[in-house]
């Protein structure tokens, strides 16, 4: 069986529409699965949604309808949207789920049944968007960070998952394994979460029924259920086909965890902790990116400014939208999302530099070449070309070494390396003044013979981040393979074009986007 390579996105809370910040997790999650796809691995995508809990209770409530009437027609809007823009998943886990409510009472009664769960008198703040109770950490002018709302005091019999007992093993893998948790920022917050365990503890996860009804029931006690978190986070599980889909180990050997840094503590803490108490392998990788805020704000719905996917696909077309994104943010940092800043890079890279560089290259080729791929004259190799193909072998090696480190903007720019040295190319060599110029064709020939191959080469490396518009790419400069079966790095070594293989001229791939006049 070939390697898997399992990516997960968080799943999101029925109580909001689906937004760019969640359409930029799920983007990067289908980057990375379809560069390891194209690297040998068999790659798996989950999504889904988080149903349960306090929190869409209200938002139900809010809405007139039943939480479980609420969550299908939420649950579906979010299907609609990542369908509308392409983005797919082999499994999209919604938490009422009937496989997902089995998992989560199994997991349940093994923790229980291992001793690791214990009754407890509870007193605390509880804050309903936070789906917890609060440390004296967790407060600003007795407000909830995070929420802005004044917890409620509550006095109630929780069940405790006996989390701390796994500190001291969890701080040991963090520091084994050193991108567990990355970037490394991080990690380094939750060894110091761990260092001051005051703010840590046990962690609560139950809810007694007569104060929540909507929820997985405990299998050892009915009067309770399952608190949302150590819900939600099995959904990952569920994904992969625990327990017996025959792919679950291999997927599960090689999960990654895409998040923002909002669920860190969940992600980092509960999650080992919950699977080491249950016998499971920790994830290999947790994956923590920055905030998206819109033209300096926080999105919010207060403030009216909360972008959705069909609102960006819009405006940038939602491959535009992608690349922005995935090359303005610097994995793990927070960033904001300017529509000048985003236009202007759609319109450099996409527009001027790649599309560019494909529509005058392909031009030539029509007029000079027949519309066919040239065969390149040895003698008029010089050392230009020759620094483009070395170039291009170059950023093949770089790709995969910034790719392994999660550094997804420094990748793009990368890959623009080699589109701007074509065009370079181009410019130097003039092949549509050289046909004119007797001899010139042995010219014509080597140099858009390298400018395509620099084209296929570009959109193989691209081919993870921008998909349509790559695969269309590589049709269009007859390249024999596609962007589905095509190989990493093998397919990427220079001269795979076979001449004589017809090329295709076509519409503008990347149109150039007006900027807003205000
Ligand atoms: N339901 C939980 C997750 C459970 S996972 C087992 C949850 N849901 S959420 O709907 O609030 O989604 C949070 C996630 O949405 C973030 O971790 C991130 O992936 C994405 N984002 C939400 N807002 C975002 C930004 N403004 N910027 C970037 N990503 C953002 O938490």
């Amino acid at each position: 069986m070939s390697r898997a390579y399992y990516v997960t996105t968080p799943i999101y809370y029925v109580n909001a529409e689906p937004h760019i910040g969640h359409a930029y997790t799920f983007c990067v999650a289908d980057s990375l699965a379809r560069f390891h796809q194209m690297r040998g691995a068999s790659s798996w995508v989950v999504t889904g949604t988080d149903e349960h809990g306090e929190k869409i209770v209200e938002a139900a409530a809010a809405a007139g309808l039943a939480p479980s009437e609420f969550s299908d027609r939420v649950s579906a809007r979010f299907r609609a949207a990542w369908d509308e823009v392409g983005l797919t998943a082999n499994r999209f886990v919604r938490t009422t789920d009937a496989d997902h409510r089995r998992n989560v009472q199994a997991i349940l009664q093994r923790v229980h049944d291992e001793g690791w769960v214990e009754l407890r008198e509870y007193d605390g703040l509880y804050c309903v968007g936070c789906e917890r109770f609060l440390t004296d950490r967790d407060l600003l002018d007795g407000r909830c960070r995070d929420h802005e709302r004044v917890p409620e005091k509550r006095r109630e019999s929780n069940y405790f998952f006996l989390m701390s007992r796994a500190f001291g093993w969890l701080r040991e893998h963090i520091e084994r394994h050193p991108d567990f948790i990355r970037p490394a920022r991080y990690r380094n917050e939750t060894l110091a979460m761990l260092r001051d365990e005051s703010g840590l503890g046990d962690l609560s996860i139950s809810r007694p029924k007569h104060r929540l009804a909507w929820g997985i029931e405990l299998p050892f006690d009915p009067d309770h259920v399952c608190y949302v978190w150590f819900d939600a986070l099995i959904s990952y599980l569920t994904g992969a086909g625990y327990p017996d889909d025959p792919g679950f180990p291999a997927r599960w050997d090689a999960v990654e965890h895409l998040i923002a840094k909002d669920i860190l503590k969940p992600h980092a803490i509960f999650w080992p902790t919950m699977l080491h108490a249950a016998g499971i392998a920790p994830p290999r990788h947790v994956s923590v990116h920055g905030y998206w805020n819109v033209e300096g704000r926080k999105m919010s719905k207060s403030l009216g400014n909360v972008l959705s996917p069909h609102d960006v696909a819009t405006r940038y077309g939602f491959e535009g939208f992608r690349y922005a994104t995935l090359r303005e943010m610097s994995f793990g940092l927070d960033a904001d999302l300017r529509d000048a800043a985003l236009i202007e890079r759609i319109n450099a890279d996409l527009a001027n530099n790649l599309g560019n560089l494909v529509s005058r290259t392909l031009r030539l080729v029509e007029r000079l070449c027949g519309g066919r791929i040239p065969e390149p004259a040895r003698e008029a190799i010089g050392s230009p070309e020759r620094e483009l193909e070395a170039l291009a072998a170059e950023v093949v090696a770089r790709v995969d070494a910034l790719m392994a480190g999660l550094e997804i903007h420094r990748t793009l720019e990368e890959i623009f390396r080699l589109v701007g040295a074509a065009n370079r190319l181009l410019d130097l060599r003039a092949p549509w003044k050289a046909a004119k110029e007797p001899g010139g064709d042995a010219v014509v020939r080597t140099t858009l013979h390298a400018t395509c191959e620099a084209i296929r080469v570009t959109a193989l490396l691209l081919g993870a981040f921008l998909p349509a518009a790559c695969g269309e790419i590589l049709s269009r400069v007859g390249a024999a393979e596609t962007l589905e079966a095509a190989r990493l790095p093998d397919d990427a070594a220079w001269g795979r074009l076979v001449p004589g293989a017809p090329t295709r001229t076509g519409d503008a791939l990347f149109p150039r986007l007006e900027a807003r006049k205000d």
